[in-house]
């Protein structure tokens, strides 16, 4: 069975929700709960009324539209975030959310009833680029986050989740935990360099590596820059970029899968003729491998206290985001693999290195992921790019799926 989606219709909307937050040169700015996400919310939901769908928000802002079923079981639930770094582009998130309404709306216009409702959603802060951690919307609806904490989180402009989220007008009533999906799906694009590469069509997800995020906080002592000896400093941007090179020696030496990126560095004063007195920085480590990622984790504690006991400064730390490494589910991986194999889409298996909504829907229901390619593997980067052929392909392949499990009941035609 394959349902005829529309294409352009995909497109237009990928391109309409990506004036939203418009950044010079390509791509956008849709910080969670941000004015620009506020706007984004309201286009998105204003397509979702306009097919007829109901629309759910719970008290973190998460949101999903249903289209019933013909029997009242749990819905099949395909979904992803609309919010953004602040260097991003148009297809990160955003293809999951339109791409999973595509499917509805064609399942609509094609008269195909089915057995378990179809939902599309959006979650809070996924990026996790303004709100520590990332993944926070679908990870406290899906009861690995505290929805207290997460209310609490104070974003790097100063602003709590619950502020922002009244500010902008998006908490819902609905209680965290409402939605539970009979399977989750999530289409993505790859944000990597390797279906591109090898010049295939689909990524079929196995699982998702793991993350962890950790802010450094660096005590030193400022002093002046032209008097203060070498060797009489407590300089605490030294130990910080100390830590970033090790971060990066660390992930060098245990090779792949492990990486390691430092993506914030502030000091204070932040003067050119000053020593730093304070300097904060951010170290995301990921890896495929749970015991790999403790070392790595235990590692740069080391460094990082070796290197503040050199300096005489002292050391604070406290961990943004830490999600172990998520397998999918087996059944759901294989339906993906076979239903690529029937529409004829070249494929092959592979995990995510990214993190997804999809991974907090695993421990739940079963849960997986389609890539489709990204152009230069680039992502978190405005000039993210994937080919209008590929995310129809990615949306058909949805679509096959998402029908197998939920269950065709009625077809007035339109599939093939
Ligand atoms: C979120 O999308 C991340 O992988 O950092
Ligand atoms: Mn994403
Ligand atoms: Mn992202």
């Amino acid at each position: 069975m394959s349902l005829a989606i529309n294409t352009d219709r995909l497109l237009s909307r990928i391109q309409d929700l990506g004036q939203i937050g418009a950044l010079p040169g390509g791509g956008c700015k849709r910080l969670a709960l941000s004015v620009e996400d506020a706007k984004g919310r309201e286009l998105v939901c204003g397509w979702f009324r306009d097919a007829g769908l109901s629309i759910h928000t719970d008290v973190i802002g998460n949101t999903w539209a249903i289209r019933e079923g013909r029997e009242n079981k749990a819905p099949v639930v395909m979904g992803s975030h609309i919010d953004t770094v602040a260097t991003g582009g148009l297809y990160d998130g955003n293809l999951g959310v339109l791409g999973g309404f595509e499917v509805i709306e064609s399942l609509i216009e094609a008269g195909i009833e089915t057995e378990h409702p179809l939902a599309v959603a959006f979650f809070t802060n996924e990026e996790g680029a303004r709100f520590a951690p990332d993944m926070m919307g679908s990870g406290t609806c899906q009861g690995a986050l505290d929805l207290e904490d997460m209310l609490c989180s104070v974003g790097i402009d100063g602003v709590s989740v619950q502020e922002a989220l009244g500010t902008i007008g998006a908490q819902g009533n609905a209680p965290v935990g409402a939605l539970a999906p009979s399977a989750f799906l999530e289409l993505h694009i790859e944000q990597g360099p390797v279906l591109e590469a090898e010049n295939l069509q689909i990524g079929v997800v196995t699982g998702v590596q793991g993350i962890s995020w950790t802010e450094f906080s660096i005590e030193g002592q400022s002093a002046h820059a032209g008097t203060t000896p070498m060797a009489l400093r407590h300089d605490a941007g030294v130990v910080a970029a100390g830590i970033a090179m090790e971060a990066r020696a660390i992930a060098q030496d245990l090779g792949p899968p492990q990486v390691a990126t430092v993506g914030r560095m502030e000091f204070t004063p932040d003067l050119v003729n000053v020593v730093p007195e304070k300097a904060t920085l951010t170290v995301d480590l990921r890896n495929t491998d749970e015991a790999n990622l403790q070392v790595a984790e235990t590692r740069l504690q080391a460094v990082a206290r070796a290197y503040c006991a050199a300096e005489g400064c002292t050391l604070s730390q406290r961990t943004l985001a830490r999600f172990e490494p998520v397998v999918f589910d087996v059944q759901l991986v294989d339906l993906i693999e076979k239903s690529a194999e029937k529409l004829g889409f070249s494929h092959r298996r592979m995990p995510s290195g990214a993190g997804h909504d999809a991974q907090m829907f695993a421990p739940n229901c079963p849960s997986a992921m389609i890539f489709v390619p990204s152009k230069d593997g680039l992502s978190h980067n405005i000039h993210e790019f994937t080919a209008p052929q590929d995310l129809a392909n990615g949306v058909r392949l949805l679509a096959e799926v998402a029908l197998t499990r939920a269950g065709v009941v009625q077809s007035k035609g339109h599939i093939a």
